[in-house]
């Protein structure tokens, strides 16, 4: 989506940076247009890093693409943060004397508005007006919260946080379609010790697991995310709906799932889960003095999480498997998932080709949903975020 981050200027613009970021990890195509007063507070090269896009913010550049209004016409979403109390006042009045007042008066997406500013400026009848004004004209209010304001003092006015605005941003536009719908989601790999410095792990960056909880928590949905091993950043910018447990060897895995499954009403495993883990751990470090050239390990099967979980299926529950495969031809690919989704029992399973080159750590994926049969229901190819919609979309 086509997302336009206009910013003012408040000190809340150096929060801003992460209301583009999150928007930016959700999948979106971010264009920040900042006011002359907002690049004082916080710098292009900074925006432009992390919206991977120009910043504009000059009512007289870009005159022959007719910039003033064609950013705004493309904008399918457009979110204001920080706001200040003089932008909301000229909003209010349809003032279009910067590139930001023309980009939100030539566009007819919806308008998110997250205010900053001191709690004696947010309470002041001029500013309640202009509020009340934009509200009737259907324009979202996202915070002001309560808190400690640029100075010692405190109270209503602080801007919402980062993660805050992205999901009242993203609700705004998105289809409800999951509201109150309890849903599990694992993602990440998970790790098994050999000793307390070492594991066997798989390379499973947990990003496409994360993207399904951000679409789920983005519809709406009522999210439990467990993850396993993630790298720092795969969950920045992730709503603080969804509710977030750590794992990382299997069996916490195992027993963190079957606690969460009880309620939930659709489950989907993108987890890689080690099949196997070390018989016994050592206590301290496994030393080559004492192994010499050669280290026999034994290792014993894990319990299969995803089978457990079906075995134990409630009524009207849906369980999504994924599977992760090496094999080059498709046709053999589809094979190997049609038998997989019917000894897992599963009622989708997601095939996606891994490889050396391909997928982990990646922002993009590649995967055919198979039904419980082993038909093909549906194939997409895409960012990770744009899949996880596509899943969803399916499992409606
Ligand atoms: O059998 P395979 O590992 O290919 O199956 C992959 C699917 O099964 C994934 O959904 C994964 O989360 C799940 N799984 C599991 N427990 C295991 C191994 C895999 O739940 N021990």
């Amino acid at each position: 989506m086509n997302v336009v981050v206009g910013i003012t200027g408040g000190i809340a613009a150096y929060k801003a940076v992460n209301v583009v970021r999150g928007l930016v990890l959700a999948g979106h195509d971010v264009h920040v247009v900042a006011t002359d007063a907002a690049l004082r507070f916080v710098g292009r090269p900074t925006l432009e890093a992390i919206s991977r896009n120009p910043v504009y913010s000059e009512l007289y550049e870009g005159v022959a693409e007719v910039r003033h209004v064609a950013i705004g016409q493309a904008a399918e979403l457009i979110v204001v943060a920080p706001a200040t109390a003089n932008t909301i006042a000229k909003l209010a009045s349809g003032l279009a004397d910067d590139l930001l007042g023309n980009t939100i008066l030539a566009s007819n997406a919806p308008l998110i508005i997250a205010p900053a500013m001191h709690t004696e400026m947010w309470q002041n009848p001029a500013t309640v007006a202009n509020v009340a004004t934009l509200r009737s004209r259907g324009v979202r209010f996202v915070g002001p919260a309560i808190g400690q304001l640029t100075g010692s003092d405190s109270g209503p006015g602080r801007m919402a946080e980062p993660d805050e605005i992205v999901a009242a941003a993203l609700t705004a536009v998105g289809r409800q379609d999951l509201v109150g719908r309890r849903i599990l989601i694992t993602a990440g790999g998970t790790r098994e010790p050999l000793d307390p410095v070492r594991f066997i792990g798989n390379r499973s960056s947990g990003k496409q697991g994360v993207a399904i909880a951000r679409a789920a928590a983005a519809r709406g949905g009522e999210v439990t995310l467990i993850v396993a091993n993630l790298d720092d950043g795969v969950l920045s910018g992730l709503s603080s709906t969804v509710s977030v447990q750590q794992v990382s060897t299997t069996r916490e895995l195992q027993e963190a799932a079957l606690l969460a499954a009880g309620t939930a009403e659709l489950i989907v495993m993108a987890a890689a889960v080690a099949d196997y883990r070390p018989e016994t751990v050592a206590a301290g470090k496994i030393k080559k003095e004492t192994q010499g050239d050669t280290l026999e390990l034994r290792l014993v099967r894990n319990p299969d999480i995803l089978h457990e979980l079906t075995d134990s299926r409630h009524d009207g529950q849906v369980i999504v498997g994924f599977a992760a495969e090496t094999e080059p031809d498709r046709d053999a690919l589809l094979v190997l998932g049609a038998a997989k989704a019917a000894r897992k029992g599963v009622d989708y399973l997601v095939v996606n080709r891994v490889g050396w080159n391909e997928t982990f750590g990646s922002d993009d994926n590649t995967v055919i949903v198979l039904d419980a049969t082993g038909r093909n229901v549906a194939e997409a190819n895409g960012t990770k975020a744009s899949i996880a919609d596509r899943i969803l979309d399916v499992v409606l």
